[in-house]
């Protein structure tokens, strides 16, 4: 096939990008994201900050601006991402009563995922609850330090009934590796998860990499996950220079690993990246395809 989206099709799998609503509008932008891409991640519109910018006044115009788009061009949706704590506003980081703190959480999720219920593919229901370094552990965050390590689980009960149809997953940068203690902990987590039934379908890798592109260990950390039982993706990808072989590699990380369900790159062009410095992406700044465009087409 000749586009990302169709050839990742052959093999069952889907190739997405992140979108920004503001952007469809841009035609060089839109021609791309309809040619090249299935599947579609809102860059920030399903963010909380965005969604509940006040307690219990929901924003979905932004978001249903993207979701309107990806049902008219026959494109599928991630969700992302309804527990994280960036992007939180500060009316949720300011409350430190548990009782208050898990209402507030699971009545965000539950009205989310109720909103857009049978039109996403799969929810990043939590997104980076792992700390960087050796420890292993969750970071600190107001859903850590007020609900304690049960937050996860909570927020991945409340998912499940709220949309039984969409594949719930935990999110994560940096856990591409598979000796680093993050990759470990969150590991431990998803084995924990499925030995109680807890219910999670799916593990995101955001793989944002540097110049040198995935870890050596990157497939076996894939098949390892994969092997307890859930999906793996590849959530955020973006290469620090965009590498051909550092691109291709990453491709046939996922390729050779059955449950490894599709890749979303982080963006169209270079000039959409949040990190629009490392010129990271497989578009350049004029919607032109790049060296690593064609490293990926041959990879899937
Ligand atoms: C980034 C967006 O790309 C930026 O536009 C925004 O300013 C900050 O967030 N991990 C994630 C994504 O899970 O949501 C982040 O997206 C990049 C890191």
């Amino acid at each position: 096939a000749s586009t990302l989206g169709a050839q990742a099709a052959q093999s069952g799998r889907y190739f997405g990008t992140a979108v920004a609503a503001g952007k469809l509008g841009n035609s060089t932008y839109s021609t791309i994201l309809d040619r090249e891409f299935n599947m579609i991640t809102p860059e920030n519109e399903m963010k909380w900050d965005t969604t509940e910018p006040s307690r219990g006044s929901f924003n979905f115009g932004p978001a249903d601006q993207i979701v309107s788009h990806a049902q008219a061009h026959g494109q599928r949706m991630r969700g992302h991402t309804l527990v994280w704590y960036q992007q939180l506003p500060g009316w949720v980081s300011g409350i430190g009563d548990a009782n208050t703190l898990r209402s507030v959480m699971d009545n965000h999720i539950t009205s989310v995922m109720n909103h857009y219920k049978g039109k996403i593919y799969a929810w990043d229901v939590v997104n980076e609850a792992f700390a960087d370094g050796g420890s292993g552990q969750h970071r600190s965050s107001v859903f850590q330090n007020v609900l304690g390590n049960g937050f996860i689980e909570e927020a991945f009960r409340t998912a499940r009934s709220a949309d039984p149809s969409a594949k719930l997953c935990y999110n994560d940068y940096n856990i591409e590796n598979w000796s680093d203690a993050k990759t470990q902990g969150v590991y431990t987590m998803v084995r924990d998860f499925k030995s109680r039934g807890v219910p999670i379908d799916c593990v995101g890798f955001q793989s944002h990499f540097g110049s040198n592109g995935p870890p050596a260990s990157f497939q076996t950390t894939l098949s390892n996950f994969a092997a307890l039982g859930v999906d793996v993706q590849l959530t955020e990808l973006d290469i620090a220079q965009a590498g051909s072989t550092q691109y291709g590699n990453t491709v046939k990380a996922c390729m050779n690993v059955s449950r490894c369900a599709g890749i979303t790159v982080w963006g169209i062009r270079d000039s959409d990246s949040w990190r629009s410095g490392d010129n990271p992406l497989l578009f350049d700044g004029n919607g032109n395809k790049k060296a690593a465009y064609s490293a990926v087409l041959s990879a899937l």
